[in-house]
């Protein structure tokens, strides 16, 4: 068996494409706008690629772009303060401050005090509790992709067996609570857990989300089973070259294809949703503010 390729870069450019219909058609019968405010602290390269990207992709929706930089000395009650005017400021309609956080700031805090209803990241500890009792929440944004390329997929995904590698507060845990959302039959795996193979041999979907390059290999797969990769690794190709890098996913792509019956690649994937979902997100959440209906097939 070859596994289907699941193409994130298409599904992503089909999601910006509702996002920015909907944005048009706010600005057309509402006039409203939607905003959406980035702060990010320090200089971390990756983060600041990211930042940039979120940027672009906002402005080519149609949406206001707010991008705040702020020095890596930044005190803790200089961001609050920025978090607060973001928050009271009409204009913005999500808000995400770009992590990891300098080690001086307290990342709980921070997210914390971002209000729950400009929350796009879904981190805000009342989002994860709307989430985890089935009320109406912002949803964390690669989870969020992944659940739509599994519908796309599968169309319900009621009784699957799906098994989450990961349990981060940013994908493993939300991914669980999307996929018991839709009825599947979940397990989180991790690091302690006994027999990881043999647990991840009876998924039907499988959702990688650790960070160790390539370590779910053909021998974890079920046949016929969905993989989604949400890993993004960067390790040395010696085959292209000395001193070459490349990106690889938590799983073995050539190995986990010949057995599944569909899978994400690397790069490609997960990766382009991720930041089509923080906009879905913030048409949402503007459209929360306005009492306005929201976007079809944009949310959880
Ligand atoms: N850093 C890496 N991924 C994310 C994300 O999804 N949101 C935020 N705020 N920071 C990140």
């Amino acid at each position: 068996m070859t596994a289907d390729i699941i193409d994130g870069k298409a599904f992503a450019a089909t999601v910006r494409a509702k996002v920015a219909e909907h944005v048009a058609r706010l600005k057309a019968e509402h006039g409203i706008t939607p905003g959406l405010a980035v702060i990010l602290v320090g200089e971390d390269p990756a983060s600041e690629v990211y930042v940039r990207n979120k940027g672009k992709q906002t402005v080519e929706c149609g949406m206001n772009s707010y991008e705040h930089k702020l020095d890596p000395d930044t005190s803790e009650a200089d961001l609050l303060a920025l978090i607060d005017q973001l928050n009271n400021d009409p204009a913005v309609h999500g808000i995400l401050c770009q992590l990891p956080l300098p080690k001086h700031l307290n990342e709980d805090l921070v997210i914390n005090s971002i209000a729950p209803a400009k929350d796009v990241d879904g981190f805000h500890i009342s989002n994860v509790g709307l989430l985890a009792t089935g009320q109406k929440s912002m949803v964390p944004c690669t989870p969020l992709g992944c659940l739509m390329m599994l519908r796309d997929k599968h169309g319900s995904l009621s009784g699957m067996n799906a098994v989450v590698v990961g349990r981060s507060n940013i994908v493993g845990k939300p991914m669980a609570q999307l996929l018991l959302q839709d009825s599947c039959t979940v397990t989180i795996a991790h690091s302690r857990t006994k027999d990881i193979e043999a647990l991840c041999r009876q998924a039907d979907i499988l959702v990688a989300a650790v960070g160790r390059p390539e370590m779910i290999t053909g021998e974890w797969v079920k046949p016929g089973a969905t993989i989604i990769d949400v890993g993004i690794n960067r390790i040395p190709a010696p085959e292209k070259g000395e001193g070459k890098m490349k990106l690889v996913g938590d799983v073995d792509f050539d190995s986990a294809a010949a057995i599944a019956g569909a899978i994400t690649p690397v790069p490609g994937g997960v990766g382009p949703m991720t930041i089509a979902c923080l906009l879905a997100n913030t048409v949402t959440a503007c459209c929360r503010a306005a009492s306005l209906p929201e976007p079809e097939g944009l949310t959880a």
